[in-house]
């Protein structure tokens, strides 16, 4: 069906925004934090291992949704399959949950990129005149309302970008992507002068980070961590991609796109680990610390690197808000243009702007929870512990609960009911359609075929069987 939908005005437009929701926190945060815990080189070739046998196949099963349907993922699965909608429904309640969290995440850099900011610019104390990066942040994710107040501010900026539509989406990326790899490479670089830096290579690319790590390896955990991590960043399993390939033209080769998006992200997470580890350990700390990695470890790094701790601290929690923002963005993306496209099968005025707003609110309303409870710090768990934590596997606090039951559960779901949808419901036809429109080649049609009848469904499932697995502490 044809329709007159917005398009993104050029392919590398695209593939900027597509670049964009998959950068982001899950690569900064996520990425060098589960490297760290699950012990270095064996979860970094089960994540590639992941990325090639199920990132690619789904980012193009999700590019080919969209793109054909010209919708968002409600409409666009319900169009291909009318028992398959609700999965439309589920990734777009899995887009709530995340932004729940997410947005919390950003709120701290925010609070933590204004701290560098004013002793850089101001010569003031930045951090309330903690003692060490631990202090701060735990003082900091006790102050509820200054938190919550962090990430109302990450909403305002987000819907000010989402209201404009793909041309505010483009705008940001434009900008953030390449400046976010500019910073990454430019902190590499100088973290090849400190001393000791040595160790954060061997422990991210030998099979010694385990021992570093203090760790041990578990195939389960590793395969399960490995396969939520991978659809975490690559924002696949709940219609992110769907939505931005509904806006792309068929000019475009979704066979090529495919393969750029996850090649791209993974470099990103691959770098983000070496512009992290190596500094970690020449500063003697924690490389097993844990999501709070990204936060107080990275802080304890900047100061020991003196006064010119606080440009880099600058340079990197500016970063992370880059690639933060344009990943929510696509958040926020996704249930708007949801409700949008359902007002326009009504006959309804779009009104982006008012749902946007709406949206934000809603979402922004969702992460108060995570704000108050005060990220579980100190010791037992923040205030909604006691809910949740016969719930939550492993989790100390419901924003590790948020981000498992996404990752963990709902988005590998997710992504094993679209590879059925279009690998058995649909049928391969169905894609290879959409895939060759305009004239296209495809290199990689049969590789594709296997991986999304059979080699993905199957590790999906794998991964979600390893979850309950590993409740059992098996
Ligand atoms: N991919 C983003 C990241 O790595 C997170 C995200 C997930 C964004 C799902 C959109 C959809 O941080």
């Amino acid at each position: 069906m044809e329709n007159n939908r917005e398009k993104w005005s050029s392919n590398l437009v695209f593939i900027l925004a597509a670049i964009g929701s998959a950068i982001g926190m899950g690569n900064l945060w996520g990425f060098p934090y589960k490297m760290g815990v699950n012990g270095g080189l064996p979860f970094l070739l089960i994540y590639l291992a992941m990325v090639v046998l199920c990132g690619v196949i789904c980012m193009g099963v999700e590019m080919a949704i969209g793109r054909k349907t010209g919708k968002s993922p409600i409409l666009a699965i319900g169009e291909v399959a009318k028992k398959f909608k609700f999965v439309g429904w589920f990734g777009t309640l899995s887009a709530f949950i995340i932004m729940g969290f997410y947005s919390v995440l950003i709120g701290y850099s925010l609070r933590y990129a204004i701290g560098f900011a004013a002793q850089l610019l101001l010569n003031l104390d930045g951090f309330n005149g903690a003692a060490s990066g631990a202090e701060f942040f735990v003082a900091f994710t006790q102050e509820v309302p200054a938190v919550i107040f962090y990430t109302f501010l990450t909403f305002a900026l987000c819907a000010v970008f989402v209201a404009k539509g793909t041309e505010g989406l483009e705008k940001f990326n434009k900008v953030g992507i390449p400046g976010l790899f500019l910073i990454l490479v430019g902190i590499i670089v100088y973290n090849l002068t400190l001393p000791g830096a040595g160790q954060g290579y061997t422990f991210m690319f030998t099979t010694k980070g385990l021992e570093m790590a203090g760790a041990k390896f578990n195939f389960f955990n590793a395969v399960r961590t490995a396969g939520g991590q991978m659809l975490f960043s690559l924002s696949l399993g709940m219609g992110a991609m769907i939505t931005y390939g509904s806006y792309l033209s068929k000019e475009e080769s979704i066979a090529k796109n495919a393969w750029i998006i996850p090649a791209f992200d993974t470099l990103a997470a691959i770098f983000a680990g070496i512009a992290i580890f190596p500094a970690v350990f020449a500063t003697g700390n924690d490389p097993a610390a844990g999501p709070g990695l990204l936060y107080m470890t990275m802080h304890d790094v900047f100061t020991s690197m003196g006064a010119v701790g606080n440009l880099i601290g600058l340079l990197f929690y500016v970063l992370v808000i880059f690639a933060g923002i344009s990943s929510a963005i696509s958040l926020m993306e996704v249930v708007s243009a949801s409700i949008i496209d359902g007002r326009v099968a009504k006959g309804k005025k779009t009104e982006r702007k008012t749902v946007v707003m709406l949206v934000a609110l809603a979402m922004f309303i969702i992460s108060v929870p995570i704000c108050a409870d005060q990220l579980g710090i100190p010791g037992e768990g923040g205030a909604f512990w006691g809910i949740y934590s016969y719930l939550a596997d492993g989790s100390k606090d419901l924003l590790d609960f948020y981000d498992m039951l996404t990752e963990g559960f709902m988005m590998p779901l997710g992504a094993l009911l679209m590879c059925v949808l279009v690998g058995w419901k649909a049928g391969f036809p169905w894609m290879k359609d959409e895939v060759l429109a305009d004239g296209k080649k495809w290199k990689m049609e049969k590789f594709f075929q296997i991986c999304v009848k059979f080699v993905t469904p199957v590790l999906m499932a794998f991964v979600l069987v390893s979850l309950f697995l590993s409740y059992l502490g098996i």
